[in-house]
């Protein structure tokens, strides 16, 4: 039996130049990029994956265009509406990483709905990173971790991370070529494998991931140990 990841993380990378390429707007590729999204839910559900987070959108991202900010932001709330059924279907449950006094209300709003309409479903995890980065969770762990007026460990620090009771990636996933991890899961991805996938994420499908996953199980993990 292949090792399947416990928990996979993926940085969604190379939207906006399938979408140049096809001499198209940017948006067009993040409207395919939401379907890739859907598609690889699908298939991490199926392939037993328990947790996988997906970077949707970071703290830098607000640099970008106001307009494509606001196109990403609209089709996460469409996401969030259109597939509540399904994830109710597969027993799915939807959490949140992120900021979330930072996001527009209406956007907080139905991600609250979503993750609490899920949070009794024993089925496979789906994180959305949102307004999230990975020196923002620390430090936000940190000033929760002070508050408490307790010596500040790597134990606290992990205990007020977005999400305590996810276990740690195993694998990192990111698509569209770059060998960068952009502020994705700094804390938890520190013994994380990673594979870069030069397929952009629009053109992503169960193949690519079953790849991934194959190069994965192949990989002998030490975790800073010497294995004989
Ligand atoms: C990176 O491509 C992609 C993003 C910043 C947005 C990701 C959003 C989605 C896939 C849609 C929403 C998904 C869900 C699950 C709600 P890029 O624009 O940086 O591409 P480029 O590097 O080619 O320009």
């Amino acid at each position: 039996m292949m090792q399947v990841p416990c928990h996979i993380g993926i940085i969604m990378d190379g939207n906006g130049r399938w979408a140049q390429r096809r001499g198209r707007p940017r948006t067009d590729g993040h409207l395919e990029g939401l379907k890739t999204a859907r598609r690889i839910v699908e298939s991490a559900n199926r392939l037993g994956i328990c947790y996988l987070t997906l970077y949707v959108f970071s703290t830098e991202n607000w640099k970008r265009a106001e307009s494509e900010v606001n196109f990403i932001l609209g089709l996460v709330k469409r996401y969030l509406v259109a597939e509540l059924d399904y994830y109710r279907k597969d027993r799915l449950r939807v959490r949140f990483a992120g900021d979330m006094a930072g996001l527009p209300p209406e956007i907080a709003v139905e991600v609250r709905k979503a993750c609490e309409d899920t949070k009794d479903y024993d089925g496979m995890n789906v994180v959305l990173a949102l307004n999230y980065g990975g020196r923002d969770e620390i430090v936000r762990a940190v000033c929760k971790a002070a508050a408490a007026g307790k010596e500040i460990t790597g134990e606290l620090i992990a205990a007020n991370l977005d999400n305590p009771d996810v276990p740690d990636p195993d694998l990192i996933i990111r698509t569209a070529g770059e060998f960068r991890i952009s502020n994705f899961l700094l804390w938890e991805g520190a013994y994380a494998e990673y594979y870069i996938s030069d397929a952009l994420w629009p053109d992503w499908t169960e193949e690519n991931l079953k790849d991934a996953i194959t190069s994965y199980a192949k990989r002998e993990r030490k975790f800073g140990a010497i294995v004989k």
